[in-house]
């Protein structure tokens, strides 16, 4: 996919930015596991092009047809098998391995961050710090009655159901009209509020309060830069818009 001029002109200027601040608030949205396979959510070959999230991603549409919504996330998940982190999870782990100050907080419930920043973790012989995931996990099931919460395991047949109080499993993800995990939606959103910078990669923006994080880390301060191929709901107050791939802008960006 080829990327825009103006984000050759403007990469060193966002380099300088990120280089001389002391918080940074990373914000990603589905775009940044595009290049390993992952689908995004809106746009020509989004899943809401095919798919009515009121159909699959709400607790109502669960409680009608279990069935029906663990097919869509086993199918989710069977795709998600046979995809890797790319080179933006890459740099952007290797980037907050060579510096302080940075804040990942992920929409994804792909788990692609938390691989990257396992394997950088490994290379450099200390853990870092795991993203913030406000939209949960899907490759972790919990269950509907209890505080059973683990990695996911195959089930063929009727849905799962819980190994402590055999009440029915749900992937452990936030649906639609549910609400973001307290710690972490707390954690980020003074994350925001420090930030001197905030770059978001790879989100149409118009999911909150995720995208709300970049509105509040812009009133308090912070210089907003936007990396993606397209438009986003995010651009009219960006100081700085990065066209292009977050495969290829980031490991040009986080060096
Ligand atoms: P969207 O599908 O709404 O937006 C994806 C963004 O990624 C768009 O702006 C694309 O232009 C951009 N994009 C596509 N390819 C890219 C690439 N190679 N590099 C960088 N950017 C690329 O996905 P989100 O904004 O993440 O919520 O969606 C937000 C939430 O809506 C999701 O977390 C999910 C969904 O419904 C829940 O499931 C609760």
């Amino acid at each position: 996919m080829p990327h825009d001029a103006t984000s050759d002109r403007n990469l060193p200027r966002a380099r300088q930015l990120l280089a001389g601040a002391s918080h940074v608030l990373v914000l990603t949205g589905a775009g940044v596991s595009a290049e390993s396979g992952v689908p995004t959510f809106r746009g020509e070959t989004g899943l809401w092009r095919n798919y009515k999230p009121e159909d699959l991603a709400t607790p109502q549409a669960f409680a009608r047809d279990p069935v029906l919504v663990w097919e869509w996330y086993a199918w989710r998940r069977g795709r998600l098998a046979e995809c890797q982190p790319n080179a933006a999870h890459f740099s952007l782990a290797r980037w907050m391995a060579s510096r302080g100050g940075v804040t990942l907080v992920t929409q994804n419930v792909d788990g692609l961050h938390h691989r990257a920043t396992r394997t950088v973790s490994a290379e450099v012989g200390r853990a870092l710090p795991d993203p913030i995931t406000l939209h949960g996990s899907i490759v972790h099931d919990r269950c509907t009655r209890c505080d059973y919460r683990a990695p996911a395991r195959a089930w063929e047949g009727a849905p799962p159901r819980c190994p402590t109080c055999a009440a029915l499993l749900r992937p452990d993800v936030v649906w639609f009209g549910e609400v973001l995990p307290v710690d972490q939606l707390a954690n980020a959103a003074r994350a925001a509020t420090a930030a001197e910078v905030c770059l978001v990669v790879g989100t149409s923006g118009v999911v909150y309060p995720a995208a709300g994080l970049a509105y509040q880390a812009r009133s308090t301060g912070a210089i907003l830069v936007v990396v993606d191929p397209g438009p986003t709901a995010l651009d009219p107050d960006a100081e700085m818009l990065l066209r292009g791939p977050a495969g290829v802008i980031l490991p040009q960006l986080l060096t």
